[in-house]
This record gives C-alpha cells, sequence and structure tokens, in this order.
C-alpha cells in the first residue's frame, strides 16, 4: 500500500510521514510544491530521503498556478464574504491535481495531507481528491492521532530523531500559509478578535504609514480579462503576480484584517496580504466597466458571490464552478485594453483605461456638450413615463 503526501519539508508534515509510516506500515511518496509561497522546495528532498523516502517529487507550479487557477478566478472578480480574496482556497485544487496525478503514476491509492480537522483545507483536499479518483483512500492524521497539543508532536519529533530545531518560518507565533496570490496568518493574539496585529505580523506589504510619500502610476494590460503586460512590458502570469506582489507591498496594498465564516461551522478570524491580488480586481473591475455589456456585467456580479462561494468550500472540482467559469470566460472575449493606476499609502486609484478594440464607451453619446443628434433628449420621456405606469397606478389605488 501506497500513499502520496503533501509535504512541505516543514516539522509538522515531517511528524506525519514518520507516522504514516509507523502508524499504516505503507510506503509514501512524497510531493512538495513551489506555489509562490517564498520558500526554498529543493531542502525537502534531503529531509524525505533522510526518511528513507524512495519517490520524491518536487515542482515548481507557479505558473501553472498564476495561469490556470489565480487568474480564471479573478476573470470572476471573485471575493468571499465581501473582503476575502481566496488566496489559501484557490490553492488548494492544485495540490489536489497534483497528489491525484502522482498517485495514478506511482500506483498509490491513497493520499495524506496535513490540513487539521477544525478547517477548510481538509475539505477542498478532499472533496477534489474524490471528484478525481473517486475510490481514494484518505489519510488525515490530525483527524485520527492523539498528538493534538504542541508538546505531543515535539515529543514525538525528538523519539522518532525529527530535527525539532525546524520550526518553521522564522519563529513566526501564527499558523501562515503563502503563495503567489497571499499569505494568511491566523491563531495567536489573532484568536481574540478585538486584537489589532503587531506591525512585525505583516511580511509581504509596508504599512500605509511606512509607504512612499510619492504616488507610483502603472499600467496594466488586459488581453481576454487576464493581464498580459505592465506598463507596456509583455509578462507571463506568474511574473505578473510576482511584479504586483511587489509594487503592491512597497505601497502598503493589500493587507485585511476579517472574521470569516468556516465551511465546518466556525467563525473564524484571519488577516491576509494580498497585495498583487488587490490590485487585480480592482483593474480587472475597471477595464469590465468599458467594455462589458451592462447586463451581462450585472448577471456577471449576482454569480459571483455563488462562485466565490464554490472556492472558498472547495467545489472548483465540480460541475457547477465549471459551469460558471464557461460562462464568465465567454464574456472576457471583449475585456482587452489598458487601465492606469495610481498607487498611494495603502489605496489604489484608477485615474484612466482605453480600450481601442472593445469600448463601449461612446464620448458623442455620453457628452454633456451638443451631441448632433446622437441621443434625443425627448426620447426620455417616454421611456421614463412607461417605466412609472405601474408606480402611477398603485399609488391611485393608494389613494395617494
Ligand atoms: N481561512 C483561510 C481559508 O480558509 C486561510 C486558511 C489558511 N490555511 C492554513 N493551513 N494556514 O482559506
Ligand atoms: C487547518 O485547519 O489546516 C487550517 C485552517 C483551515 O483550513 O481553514
Amino acid at each position: 500500500k501506497k500513499v502520496v503526501l503533501a509535504y512541505s519539508g516543514g516539522l509538522d508534515t515531517s511528524i506525519i510521514l514518520k507516522w504514516l509510516q509507523e502508524e499504516y506500515g505503507c510506503e509514501v511518496v512524497t510531493f512538495t510544491a513551489d506555489i509562490g509561497q517564498g520558500e526554498e522546495v529543493e531542502p525537502a528532498r534531503a529531509k524525505a530521503q533522510a526518511a528513507g523516502v524512495k519517490e520524491i517529487y518536487i515542482e515548481d507550479l507557479t505558473e501553472e498556478f498564476a495561469r490556470d487557477f489565480v487568474f480564471p478566478m479573478f476573470r470572476a472578480n471573485a471575493i468571499y464574504e465581501g473582503e476575502y480574496l481566496l488566496g489559501t482556497s484557490i490553492a488548494r485544487p492544485l495540490i489536489t491535481k497534483r497528489l491525484i496525478e502522482i498517485a495514478r503514476e506511482t500506483g498509490a491509492d491513497a493520499i495524506s495531507h496535513g490540513a487539521t480537522g477544525k478547517g477548510n483545507d481538509q475539505v477542498r483536499f478532499e472533496l477534489g481528491a474524490y471528484a478525481l479518483m473517486p475510490d481514494v483512500k484518505i489519510i488525515a492524521p490530525w483527524r485520527e492521532w492523539d498528538l493534538l497539543s504542541r508538546e505531543k508532536l515535539m515529543k514525538y519529533a525528538e523519539e522518532h530523531g525529527i530535527p525539532v530545531e525546524m520550526k518553521r518560518k522564522g519563529k513566526s507565533p501564527y499558523s501562515m500559509d503563502a503563495n503567489l496570490l497571499h499569505i494568511s496568518y491566523e491563531g495567536y493574539d489573532l484568536e481574540d478578535p478585538w486584537c489589532e496585529p503587531s506591525e512585525e505580523m505583516w511580511r509581504w506589504s509596508v504599512s500605509p504609514e511606512a509607504a512612499p510619500d510619492k504616488p507610483t502610476y502603472i499600467e496594466l494590460t488586459f488581453e481576454k480579462g487576464d493581464v498580459t503586460a505592465i506598463d507596456g512590458v509583455a509578462m507571463s502570469p506568474a511574473k505578473v503576480m510576482t511584479e504586483l506582489n511587489r509594487v503592491g507591498g512597497a505601497n502598503g496594498i493589500g493587507r485585511d484584517d476579517i472574521v470569516e465564516n468556516r465551511y465546518v461551522g466556525m467563525k473564524s478570524r484571519g488577516c491576509y496580504e494580498t497585495p498583487g491580488g488587490t490590485i487585480l480586481l480592482k483593474a480587472h473591475r475597471a477595464i469590465e466597466s468599458l467594455t462589458l455589456d451592462r447586463e451581462s456585467a450585472h448577471l456577471k456580479d449576482e454569480l459571483m458571490p455563488k462562485y466565490a462561494e464554490l472556492v472558498y468550500n472547495g467545489y472548483w472540482w465540480s460541475p457547477e464552478r465549471e459551469m460558471l467559469q464557461a460562462a464568465i470566460d465567454q464574456t472576457q472575449e471583449v475585456v482587452n485594453g489598458v487601465v492606469r493606476l495610481k498607487l498611494y499609502k495603502g489605496g489604489i486609484m484608477v485615474v484612466g483605461r482605453k480600450s481601442e478594440t472593445h469600448s463601449l464607451f461612446d464620448e458623442s453619446i455620453a457628452t454633456f456638450e451638443d451631441d448632433a443628434g446622437a441621443y434625443d433628449q425627448k426620447d426620455a420621456g417616454g421611456f421614463i413615463k412607461l417605466n412609472a405606469l405601474r408606480l402611477r397606478v398603485a399609488a391611485r389605488r393608494r389613494g395617494s
């Protein structure tokens, strides 16, 4: 029996690796992915080898992540509960997809992950896995073992020769998750929703107060709803995200501090840094405002919360998400042009937008000056009167 483990190389998943070998007596295949978390993935190889792993997968998935997951989601302008840009949620389907592909390649019949039994991530991994491999066996050690305190984990690590000094991520006390789209912080002092996080917690952005006193201007080129160039320089999707994170972070953009509803039923407080995503969303809406027909834009906005909920709850690999994606992608054919933004101390202002090929904005119609007959103001009288007809009938009925 063989199991593919989503292995970060950190302490927790190193313990899981050992535990799987001991408890299940099975052969473990490790899978470690670079999805832009900003940490070396190569060190996972030596650690996995030291644990006796024979099949070790280490892959750079940053381009695939940006191109096939982040960008499609931003075409929908997806936001969960009005705030969350879904940075962790959107990475899980990709990890799951590779876990299952590797299971098939190596002849494994099970997968395992390090998500706890209290969170969203377990749901996302497992719904995805069942959707892609209906008979897969799933091992979620956090739901099974009795290593439920930090102390017990440390003891287990020491007893099994797992180096404990590899306490992850530069000793941050927070539960963190990072990728090309965001970095998240949960737990520790954030468990009190009234407690303001300390400035040291944030890793990717300066505070708005510390941001430059001069604004930064950038121009984003869109093709079919995706950014393909920054300031006229063509870039791959992952490059676009990296560059937007850099310029956004430098201007104090993209910090968020929220209480959200987890799918498993609890409220949870989290802080997020999404500099590039925050810029991308604003710019995408700006180019859509110029190029999308009113009714398709409004319908798209009605579908968005549903789409965001599907991504949050782990239904990326579902027929309903694919159905919505097809509709959204179809609208993006016309979303071409350039948006000019001014970034300043945590704020993003759209200061210009243009589309030579697909702008629906007609200055000759919209002008406050003489429009030379493009729009007959007399028509508006009848338009308003017919729309008012039922309001007038109802008002008479009430005796007004
Ligand atoms: N609460 C966010 C979400 O559900 C972030 C989860 C972060 N996950 C983690 N393993 N630290 O998407
Ligand atoms: C976890 O429990 O693994 C992190 C939090 C979450 O998945 O929501």
